[in-house]
């Protein structure tokens, strides 16, 4: 790097380092005035705990499961489906459901059994022993035993729950994670086992991998063994620690021990806890696209300018996202008049070149009379409040702040309500940021005083249960706005903090991560357990947050977001501005072609989106969802799946050119050159600066556009059919859909391409073309009729059934 630019890096750091500090005194006072508060008014609790539940002195059947009754305590066992259970022990103030989307289930048979020692209670699919000492055994469908709980311990107002842990057993999930892919392999200092809060936390500034908690925790998880594999989702958004050891472990701070479990492939486990919590909305077409970021946009020409580049390198765009520089005083739902005059034709103008205005949001709420929006929200007594009544104030970028209550629901709807006039000068969607919700501090907990009161939907209650759940009904509050204020389009929110249903409204990122390798490699787990916790759109700031990534760094980081949902260069505003083309050639071109290659997928992108919404199954996967089964998949890492039909490997090491990756079953062809690979092994894949191992799986069909035409590119598989979906529609809205449902069918030499569409959007591409891959066209005909192919690759028009001979290229 040239001296000038050093010296400028400087400066920049500097002014950054300086604009921190400036909130320092401030900071100061709240931590100090937090810590007092919460001296004076926590108060011990006084309610006894129990060891045990005591004895088992009766049981009841009941519509759904049956009751038990222990001598301290009762345990309900309801069933929703024949596969999925809600636990619930008593007693304890039951949750809000927050988290819930489904409250109605059809009617599920279940039977009460008792034995000499113990009870059971059954459905078809699941069974569950009930112990004389309250500990509890959930056996599947072939009746092994898939988890097994110790009886739970209530202390005081809170309970910890264990369940038994088999020496091979995996975790996976709990939300945003910066640790292992499988929980129970990180450990921490005394090297026996990490223990992960449950606690949304603003990992501010910079965070390395290791780092916990992080900003969006979600209290379920995975367990994976030789026997099966089950789900298991606390309903309790307070503070609490989990910990995987020779135990599970779930220590919680206060609310009750409501669960909910079920047991089946990591398929079966996403589409029930999705049907339990809801499942993320199809995006629009766009979202899917690729985003520019920087915390440093202060004016309509920084961003044209920016757009505009984008065009002149032939890179494309989806959206610019601006940080708090564009708003007046970093104050919440302001654009800065005099810096953005004409924001309507401004936001029309990026739209028609495609690219969309996404303006952040934070909930703090300048603390003033000058503030419109404070006087609003006093007058309908809609801030945070402390237990003698006074306001929660504390510091975020506007200053001294006040925070919306967001769990009344009076203030989530005149929250609502302020996105309108954004919406209507065309600003397409918002990021919500500091959502945890963050406050300065010097020490101790980033957030609101653990006594601050909340509203809870008119039962009332405190920081501590309402904390975890703050994110997500800001990002609920703010969904509803966008389908409201713009039926016509699909929302658009991005997210930081939340909980257990946030992919019902919004996206997220992996916040402030620090530009290194080990922080890109670790997004890979981050974003995959996300994915695995039900949220299925995440990605990190390109390059990192915090720092200034080498050219390599950046590009590797590139180039394997461009397979992840939400693909964004985001950065710090005291580090070197971060674009595609910061690192000239050959990077940009490598971006360039990466970035193409991204458009290009987009109808596998959003066929993914379509499946997610469907099913709940994140676009993103760990390799072990190729065949839960093959234990050699369970702890990797360092790679994912896109759908089932990509392996994507990205490169996390400086000068790597090539890398280790672990195959599962089947066959599988490079993407760059059709070599092919055997699965089922490990092998060395080259990973040169332009491209990163990505591997198609044999028997998919993967489609791809290019100049308006669909390209079908066809993997064969080594006998038999596959399927494929395809779903279209207009690419936002709620209008026409259609699914084009192709069959590919293997025989000897000879391959069979069937197609069937359904729905009544009309057929978005011009043509088909198809492109095989691992075999040479020898013969090919159209509806019967014969046509001449091309290499590899056939036109065709519309078809109803293409047969091919072929040669087949050995594996
Ligand atoms: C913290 C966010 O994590 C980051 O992305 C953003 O740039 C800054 N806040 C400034 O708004």
């Amino acid at each position: 790097m040239d001296r000038l630019k050093q010296l400028k890096l400087k400066i920049k750091f500097l002014f950054g380092s300086l604009f921190y500090a400036s909130y320092a005194p401030k900071a100061f006072l709240y931590t100090r005035k937090r810590d007092r508060i919460e001296r004076e008014f926590i108060k011990p609790s006084t309610e006894p705990g129990f060891d045990k539940p005591g004895k088992l002195l009766r049981a009841e059947a009941t519509v759904r499961g049956a009751n038990f009754y222990f001598e301290m305590a009762e345990l309900e066992v309801c069933f929703l489906t024949e596969d999925l259970v809600r636990i619930n022990w008593k007693p304890g103030i039951p949750p809000i459901p927050y988290g819930i989307q489904r409250h109605e289930w059809p009617e599920v048979a279940t039977n009460l059994e008792q034995t000499e020692n113990n009870y059971s209670v059954s459905s078809h699919g699941l069974k569950v022993i009930v112990e004389i000492d309250g500990s509890l055994k959930f056996c599947d469908r072939s009746g092994q035993v898939i988890r097994a709980e110790l009886p739970p311990q209530s202390k005081s107002e809170s309970w910890i729950h264990q369940a038994q842990l088999r020496i091979e057993e995996r975790i996976y999930g709990l939300g945003e994670r910066a640790s292992t892919l499988n929980l129970r392999a990180a450990k921490d200092e005394q090297q026996k086992s990490k223990t992960y809060r449950m606690w949304n936390y603003d990992a501010a500034g910079m965070y390395p991998p290791g780092s916990d908690p992080m900003y969006l925790c979600i209290p379920v998880y995975l367990g994976l063994h030789s026997l099966g594999s089950y789900l298991v989702f606390y309903e309790n958004s307070f503070d609490a620690n989990f910990t995987f050891g020779e135990t599970a472990t779930a220590d919680f701070t206060g609310g009750a021990l409501r669960y909910y479990f079920t047991s089946g492939s990591i398929t079966q486990l996403l589409e029930r806890y999705t049907e339990l919590t809801g499942r993320a909305p199809l995006p629009a077409r766009w979202a899917l696209g690729y985003h520019q970021s920087k915390w440093g946009y202060r004016a309509e020409a920084a961003v044209r300018k920016e757009a505009r580049e984008f065009q002149e390198h032939n890179l494309p765009l989806s959206a610019i996202h601006l940080d708090i520089d564009c708003q007046v005083g970093y104050r919440a739902f302001t654009i800065d008049p005099e810096r953005f005059p004409q924001l309507a034709s401004f936001t029309q103008e990026l739209a028609e070149i495609g690219v969309q205005f996404i303006a952040i949001l934070n909930p703090g709420i300048k603390y003033s009379r000058h503030s419109n929006l404070f006087l609003e929200g006093q007058i309908l007594d809609g801030f945070c409040k402390l237990p003698n009544g006074k306001l929660v104030v504390a510091p975020v970028w506007p200053g001294w702040c006040v925070f919306p209550d967001f769990t009344n629901p009076k203030v989530r709807s005149w929250w609502s309500r302020q996105y309108a006039y954004l919406l209507d000068v065309g600003v397409a969607g918002f990021w919500h940021d500091m959502n945890e919700p963050a406050a300065f501090i010097i020490s101790g907990d980033r957030s609101l005083p653990k006594v601050t009161q909340h509203y809870l939907e008119g039962r009332g209650g405190d920081h501590r249960e309402a904390h975890n759940v703050y994110g997500l009904l800001q990002a609920e509050a703010g969904y509803e706005s966008l389908r409201q204020f713009r039926p016509e389009k699909r929302p658009f929110i991005v997210s930081r903090a939340g909980w257990a249903g946030l992919q019902r409204y919004a996206w997220t990122w992996t916040g402030d991560i620090e530009s290194s390798w080990g922080a890109l490699r670790q997004t890979i787990s981050t974003v995959v357990g996300l994915g695995l916790s039900g949220v299925p759109y995440s990605g990190p700031d390109i390059g990192g947050f915090q720092g200034n990534p080498s050219a390599e760094l950046y590009l590797r980081w590139f180039q394997m977001s461009s397979f992840l949902t939400f693909c964004r260069t985001h950065s710090s505003n005291n580090v070197e501005h971060r674009t595609p083309w910061t690192y000239g050639e050959p990077y940009l071109s490598i971006i360039r072609s990466f970035l193409q290659l991204r458009y290009r997928l987009l109808p596998y992108f959003y066929n993914l989106s379509w499946e997610a919404a469907q099913k709940g199954y994140p676009p993103v996967r760990p390799v072990l969802w190729a065949a839960n089964d093959d234990s050699r998949l369970w702890d990797v890492e360092d790679a994912f799946l896109l759908g089932d039909a990509l392996l994507v490997c990205p490169i996390v090491e400086d000068g790597a050119r090539s890398r280790q990756v672990i195959l599962p079953p089947g066959n599988w062809y490079s993407f760059w050159d059709d070599s092919c690979f055997v699965g089922g092994q490990e092998v060395n894949v080259p990973a040169p600066l332009e491209t990163i191992p990505l591997l198609v799986k044999a028997g998919s069909i993967l489609p791809m556009v290019e100049n308006k035409q669909l390209i079908l590119h066809l993997y064969p598989p080594e006998q038999g059919e596959t399927f494929t979906q395809l779903y279209s529609d207009a690419g936002d809205g709620y209008g026409a859909s259609r699914i084009d449902k192709f069959q590919m069918v293997r025989s000897g030499n000879g391959l069979e391409v069937t197609w069937e569409e359904t729905g009544d959007y009309s057929f978005p591409y011009t043509s088909i073309k198809l492109h095989l891959h691992g075999m040479k066209l020898q013969q090919a005909w159209v509806d019967n009729v014969e046509v001449a192919g091309q290499g590899q690759q056939l036109e065709c028009d519309r078809f109803i059934k293409v047969q091919l001979k072929v040669l087949s290229i050995e594996c």
